[in-house]
């Protein structure tokens, strides 16, 4: 399981994730990004950072 930073890297705005399409988009440039955070489309040229993560019960532990 992987956590996405919603900071897009090439501005810094907020990636918002499309349900139906199953990608990040950034609203400010156009970038897109795979679930996985793997770019798309640029304008970015880097993927979104990614932490690792895992269900304990009923939280959601992010490993930073
Ligand atoms: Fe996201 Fe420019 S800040 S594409």
């Amino acid at each position: 399981m992987l956590a996405v930073s919603p900071k897009c890297t090439h501005e810094g705005c907020d990636v918002k994730w499309m349900a139906g399409e199953k990608k990040y988009e950034c609203p400010c440039h156009s970038a897109e990004f795979a679930a996985d955070g793997k770019v798309l489309k640029g304008p970015a040229k880097t993927n979104l950072t990614t932490y690792s993560a895992k269900v304990v019960g009923t939280q959601i532990l992010v490993k930073i």
